[in-house]
């Protein structure tokens, strides 16, 4: 291992240098986080309580799920007050607490930004509806069209897009939750009223926003029908709008710009063509998140189904989206957050190889340029729940789609959809955090919201601090990026393309003069059999940097056992 220190011997001038490149971001969900006051729901006193264990991670920024008022039908996502924080959470001074002591532990908060709509209980949707002046056109009404809603578009979790009011006597559109109107961006009092909200924020001393489905903003002007067979009917309607980058340019321009801060927009359907544009050189965001890499495991388009997945694939995914944004935008990393399964479910094996698999797969997101995002519990190898019957499921992704699915009379029982939607649906990620053995894994005294995964025993932070745990893991891997510029801003290579089992790669940091400044290798055997590996490359006078196994020098064997990673500085 090199000991000089990052600053003299990196080739990264100091212009291109940027702290949200280096940082890694770990996601907090409040409610499934720590409770702590025995009502069963994380609060954000129960985050105070248990930031240690995020310092002691190496990581540098946290971003919170939102904690804003709402009558929680979507778990935050659906907020009625954008300026208070949410009851069961606690208080503003709490919320101002917290980020004094994320602060104080020279780490930095970002808040989840959900302006593409809010919640029916919003005081603006309230007065919409009653026709006040000042607010009829702040979310999009239109008129029944021969008696049904007023286009084909549906919503993102089933059924139509449009909800009926009796108030107003017109639909509104929600492409979610019909709790969740769609505001109107092309009303400018509207974007005055975000734009006024964000600085609110900003001036409390936030460092960033993470920006809920936001290339959803702008619709096609007379919002047209969509394709009848496309998955998500409406979505070229309204996905990358036509005045979507105006909105964000004017958001930069009056916002964001005033504030040194990070800033990722999430986005369904994104295409790299798109990315460069919101968040290149000159584009109003820093990074945006894809979800190609989310989708492998479907069979076919279907989200609620599931399909054999294969690296080649993922490989494919990985570096069209590295080699399109190199010299123009920047990637933002992730397997979980809170609408994923979890990925050891996914592309690990949970059962005979949690701890490999599930390190395996941090190695692949952390030994990447890009920034990445570490979900809670994912440090930990968390996997998937069980779900025994339809209403053990919250999420109300999950239960609108049973109905759905038992409504068709295609299926007679919930044991004939469990395998799809209980591996699908978005609770497997929302299982309360795993802090140790005792009862509910120490999440809360009382009940919790939801049940704690069955395996708490085994996996959670207390016993983590013992022997080589997923946790000890990761936060190696994070050292590795803070001490190595190549996992940061070195050039991704792919050696392996086509390989089916193994994935191995470079990251090479180069001086201006095309000389080789470091150069990083991974290997990663992702299956469960033993594995030969051909690299194309030398590795006399390789460093060993970081292995899943008990390795502890530099082996000579290409062996790689079931789910090992390897990652090697080369000469
Ligand atoms: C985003 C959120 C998800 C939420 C949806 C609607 O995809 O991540 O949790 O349900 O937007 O706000």
């Amino acid at each position: 291992m090199t000991d000089t220190p990052r600053q003299t011997s990196h080739p990264v001038p100091d212009a291109e240098r940027t702290w949200w490149k280096e940082s890694v971001v770990y996601q907090i969900y409040p409610r499934s986080f720590a409770d702590s006051d025995g009502d069963g729901i994380g609060d954000i006193p129960g985050i105070i309580d248990r930031l240690d264990h995020v310092a002691d991670l190496g990581v540098d920024v946290i971003w919170l799920n939102p904690v804003y008022e709402s009558p929680q039908r979507d778990n935050g996502y659906d907020i009625s007050d954008y300026r208070s924080i949410h009851h069961e959470y606690g208080t503003m001074a709490d919320w101002e607490e917290l980020l004094a002591q994320v602060h104080e532990r020279d780490m930095r908060l970002v808040m989840d930004l959900v302006v593409n709509h809010t919640s029916v209980d919003h005081e603006w949707f309230q007065r919409s509806r009653r026709g006040d002046p000042e607010y009829e056109d702040y979310y999009i009404w239109r008129e029944a069209r021969s008696d049904g809603p007023p286009n084909n578009w549906e919503s993102f979790f089933g059924g139509s897009a449009w909800a009926y009011d009796e108030v107003r006597d017109a639909y509104y559109l929600h492409l979610y939750d019909e709790s969740q109107p769609d505001l109107n961006w092309r009303n400018p009092a509207v974007r005055e009223d975000i734009f006024e909200t964000m600085r609110w924020w900003l001036e409390k001393g936030i460092d960033g926003f993470r920006m809920d489905v936001i290339n959803l903003l702008s619709k096609a002007p007379g919002l047209p029908d969509g394709d009848p067979d496309a998955d998500w009917v409406g979505s070229e309607q309204f996905v990358d709008g036509p005045w979507m980058l105006d909105y964000l340019e004017a958001m930069d321009e009056q916002v964001l710009s005033d504030y040194d801060i990070l800033t990722v927009g999430e986005m369904p359907q994104l295409s790299v063509e798109k990315a460069r544009e919101y968040a290149g050189e000159d584009g109003p965001l820093d990074m945006a998140f894809h979800f190609q890499h989310t989708k492998l495991d479907y069979d076919g388009d279907e989200r609620w189904s599931v399909g054999d997945w294969d690296l080649p694939e993922l490989k494919e995914i990985t570096r069209r989206w590295h080699d399109g944004l190199a010299d123009e935008g920047w990637n933002a990393l992730y397997w979980e957050n809170h609408d994923q399964p979890r990925v050891v479910s996914r592309y690990g094996d949970p059962e005979e190889y949690r701890r490999e698999s599930a390190t395996l797969l941090g190695t692949f997101m952390l030994t990447r340029s890009g920034t990445p995002y570490v979900y809670q519990g994912q440090e930990l190898g968390m996997t998937n729940a069980q779900w025994d019957d339809a209403e053990s499921l919250a999420d109300v992704d999950a239960r609108r789609t049973t109905e759905e699915l038992l409504e068709s009379g295609e299926y007679d029982s919930f044991e004939e959809v469990a395998d799809v939607v209980g591996y699908r649906s978005r609770d497997n990620a929302r299982t309360p955090m795993q802090w140790d053995d005792s009862d509910h894994a120490g999440f809360t005294d009382g009940e919790p919201w939801l049940p704690v995964n069955a395996n708490y025993e085994q996996v959670n932070v207390a016993s983590a601090r013992e022997g080589d745990s997923v946790t000890a893991y990761y936060r190696s891997l994070i050292d590795l990026r803070t001490e190595y510029d190549a996992f940061v801003y070195g050039s991704y290579d792919d050696l392996h393309p086509d390989h089916e089992r193994l994935a191995a790669y470079t990251q090479t940091l180069e001086h201006p003069d095309g000389r080789v400044s470091e150069r990083m290798l991974s290997v990663l055997n992702f299956s469960d059999t033993t594995a030969t590996v051909d690299v194309p490359t030398t590795l006399d006078g390789a460093d060993l940097l970081l292995s899943n196994y008990d390795r502890d020098a530099i082996s000579p064997t290409r062996d790689h056992e079931p789910y090992e990673a390897r990652v090697y500085q080369l000469e």
